[in-house]
């Protein structure tokens, strides 16, 4: 993870979406089909792999202010969704909103995404809970597909437990036998996930339902030990997650056989940030053990309000210890990796789709270091610009 394989002095030649050649800039502008190639010049920048977030809750409700103020005077995240806020808040209100509204949020926020560096992003359902409530997030997250950016659903059925259920198990059953058909049949999501943790379900409803899901055709994934580690990463090797998500609670006896195994372990520091906490998942014990670590901003509402990859490489940097090479390939090949996209996404190779982004830096490692502000001049989606920042103009 520490290898970026630096070009100095680079250039890229990209035809129809997909990089052809990357090199030296004196061998790659001197080859026959660069000759007629529109130039663009990024000289003193960096040019590197669009972030490729491969966790996000992208369409969501508005905004959980009251719980933020909550929980600034002293609430946990427990104690505000017990008095109303929380998971079923958000739920409430993707319930009653209108897919047209829902959509025009999402589509601002992607292109806020594309601003800030983002080629493709992840969209979890997960906060609708009932058959057509999910659906109508699953359907707009299809629709947002390529607008401008790639959008790769997941379908989170078991996010928490509605009101209309009052056994965690019967309404695992429900996933099971009505709504994951559905899913699967239409082709809405490529990947089911689940959040295993206290307060929400166990590794037994969890298994039951990544199995099912499995049957079904789509690719387990899981959100846990964000509060309490259930045994939720035995359960990811056992079922060969794509990737387990979170590990702020991570019991350090699984650590090595996650290494040893293919599950990406996909780090979220921007909701402990947010949360205010200070247990950030153990990303040098993973990296050290051998483990792949992947970073992804966990858009939401609730625990993470940040759709910018940046600030997530400043905080993996400064609370968790990660090297900012190691944070660039855990933000692009890995969150690719995550996706289960890496042979056409995450880096910058001949045969890739060309994915990329032009920063106002002249070395990567400014990149994490100069936090909270937008590095990202230009956003590149299958060779053709998506993003620009509008250049600063004199009063
Ligand atoms: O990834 N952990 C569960 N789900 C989200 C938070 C959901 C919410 O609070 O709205 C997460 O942090
Ligand atoms: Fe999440």
């Amino acid at each position: 993870m520490r290898d970026l394989s630096i070009i100095e002095g680079g250039a890229m030649l990209v035809e129809d979406g997909c990089i052809t050649n990357i090199g030296p800039a004196r061998r790659v502008e001197n080859l026959r089909e660069a000759r007629s190639a529109d130039e663009i010049d990024a000289s003193g920048r960096v040019v590197m792999p669009g972030f490729v977030d491969s966790h996000t809750h992208l369409v969501h409700g508005p905004a959980r202010l009251a719980d933020y103020e909550a929980r600034i005077e002293g609430r946990t995240y427990s104690e505000i969704a017990a008095s109303g806020g929380g998971i079923l808040s958000t739920m409430r209100a993707v319930r009653s909103a209108t897919a047209r509204r829902l959509e025009a949020n999402a589509r601002l926020d992607l292109a806020r995404m594309a601003e800030h560096g983002a080629t493709t992003a992840e969209a979890k359902s997960g906060y609708g809970l009932d058959e057509p409530s999910e659906l109508k997030l699953l359907k707009i997250a299809a629709a947002l597909d390529g607008q401008p950016i790639e959008v790769v659903s997941t379908f989170l059925g078991a996010h928490a437990l509605p009101p209309e259920f009052t056994s965690a198990d019967t309404f695992i059953d429900h996933l099971i036998s009505v709504v994951l058909p559905v899913v699967a049949k239409r082709r809405l999501a490529r990947f089911a996930d689940v959040y295993c943790d206290d307060g929400a379900f166990t590794v037994l409803q969890a298994h039951r339902y990544l199995l099912a899901a499995h049957r079904l055709g789509l690719l387990p994934r899981l959100h846990g030990a964000q509060h309490r580690d259930l045994g939720v990463t035995r359960l990811a090797i056992e079922v060969s997650a794509v990737s387990v998500d979170h590990l702020e609670a991570i019991n350090p006896c699984d650590i090595r056989p996650l290494a040893q195994s293919d599950v990406m372990a996909t780090l979220l520091p921007g909701s402990v940030f947010h949360l205010g906490l200070t247990r950030y998942a153990p990303a040098r014990a993973l990296i050290d053990a051998g483990a792949a670590v992947a970073l992804a901003t966990d858009y939401n509402p609730g625990t993470s309000p940040t759709l910018n990859m940046q600030m997530v490489l400043s905080l993996a940097c400064a609370q968790m210890h990660m090297l900012p090479a190691e944070a660039v390939v855990a933000a692009t090949i890995n969150g690719a990796c995550a996706l289960g996209l890496n042979s056409r996404l995450g880096s910058l190779e001949a045969g890739k789709q060309a994915d990329f982004i032009v920063l106002d830096v002249a070395d990567y490692r400014e990149l994490p270091y100069c936090f909270g502000v937008n590095h990202v001049v230009k956003t590149f989606k299958r060779g053709m610009p998506v993003a620009a920042r509008k250049e600063l103009f004199s009063l």
